[in-house]
């Protein structure tokens, strides 16, 4: 009988003594918002309530104390990697941060599989994000340890997803039945990709506002579609803006398009600031998931309607709650 490495590594000789070997999520990887249900999220936010609770008790406390997290990042990034950093070290455990693998044996030419067989060797569980869609999985196929994709090309952005969920319910107080208008680079921007999918286990109707060539693209709106989910697409926002509850502002993304000239075309196509949003209801929430170019001015970020703040912060505790699951403590 030929056994996988993925079938080797659901053996019980690989599971360190100590974890809570049936938890739900112990060992496993985090590639794609298709792996959850309306259940396991409503577990993993109870845990981040739990766990923002813990910070706010006692900062720092020691759930993970002895693990260890490799922090493998090929793309720039601030919050995810930092917070998954403060997520792990408030937890008591410790990060190898390789967060520019041009000074690591990536820039020798190892390839992906080899240097994951590599920090696997040092680490309990690997965050990885990546230009390449798909990555996450062909990583996930050569390790024996938990991946979590931290943002794979244009594909998704799974704890992205996960923290703009629970951003949504802690701030309007429920999930379902939403209006949720996504705004800007639906074509390149992962995150609407694994947002959007989220969101249609929870009746949502989501407006889709972007130039043309920007457009959300057509497998996830079948996907989507096929859960029942009202979407419809703009190319301005004013038709829409008056019966949103979540406006989620993405930024373009420069770095996906090989045409300089199709980005100066589409760039600055939409601005957010406190005279448009005169337009949208008192009750709703404006959400980027950062970092922004220009997409919102600085002159709404007083607004008690911007969340995109408070979306960061949220961020620490989903990931906190995350690798606490992954790792077999919640
Ligand atoms: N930080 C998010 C991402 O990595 C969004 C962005 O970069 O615009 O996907
Ligand atoms: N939201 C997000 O992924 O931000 P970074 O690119 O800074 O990690």
């Amino acid at each position: 009988m030929v056994l996988s490495i993925r079938s080797l590594r659901d053996q019980s000789p690989y599971l360190p003594l100590g974890d809570k070997h049936d938890a739900p999520f112990y060992g496993k990887d985090i590639l794609s918002v298709r792996q959850f249900d309306r259940d396991n999220l409503a577990y993993i936010f109870a845990i981040a309530d739990e766990m923002q609770e813990m910070v706010r008790r006692v900062g720092t406390f020691d759930l993970l104390k002895g693990k260890i997290l490799a922090n493998l990042f090929y793309e720039p990034s601030t919050r995810t990697s930092s917070s998954f950093t403060s997520a792990m070290e408030r937890l008591g455990g410790s990060v190898i941060p390789i967060n520019e693998v041009r000074y690591s044996s990536v820039s020798k030419g190892e390839s992906l599989p080899d240097t994951i067989r590599t920090l696997e060797c040092y680490a309990d569980v690997i965050v990885l994000r990546h230009p390449e869609t798909g990555s996450a999985a062909l990583a996930a196929k050569y390790a024996r340890k938990p991946i979590i994709n931290a943002g794979d090309g244009t594909g998704e952005h799974p704890t992205q997803a996960l923290l703009d969920l629970y951003t949504i319910a802690a701030e309007l107080g429920h999930l379902d039945g939403l209006t949720v208008t996504m705004l800007g680079d639906l074509k390149y921007g992962r995150t609407v990709h694994s947002l959007a999918r989220l969101l249609s286990l929870f009746g949502a109707k989501l407006n889709y506002v972007s130039p043309d060539l920007l457009r959300m693209p057509v497998e996830v709106m079948e996907e989507v579609a096929g859960k029942g989910i009202l979407q419809a697409e703009y190319n301005t926002l004013d038709e829409v803006l008056p019966e949103t509850d979540v406006l989620y502002v993405t930024r373009v993304q420069k770095e996906r398009f090989t045409d300089p000239e199709a980005y100066e075309a589409v760039k600055g196509s939409y601005v957010i600031d406190s005279a448009i949003m005169e337009a949208a209801k008192q009750d709703m929430i404006v959400m980027h998931p950062l970092p922004r170019v220009g997409e919102i001015s600085m002159d709404f970020d007083d607004d008690p309607r911007a969340a995109y703040f408070r979306q960061m912060e949220y961020g620490l505790y989903v990931r906190m709650a995350l690798l606490a699951m992954v790792l077999g403590k919640a």
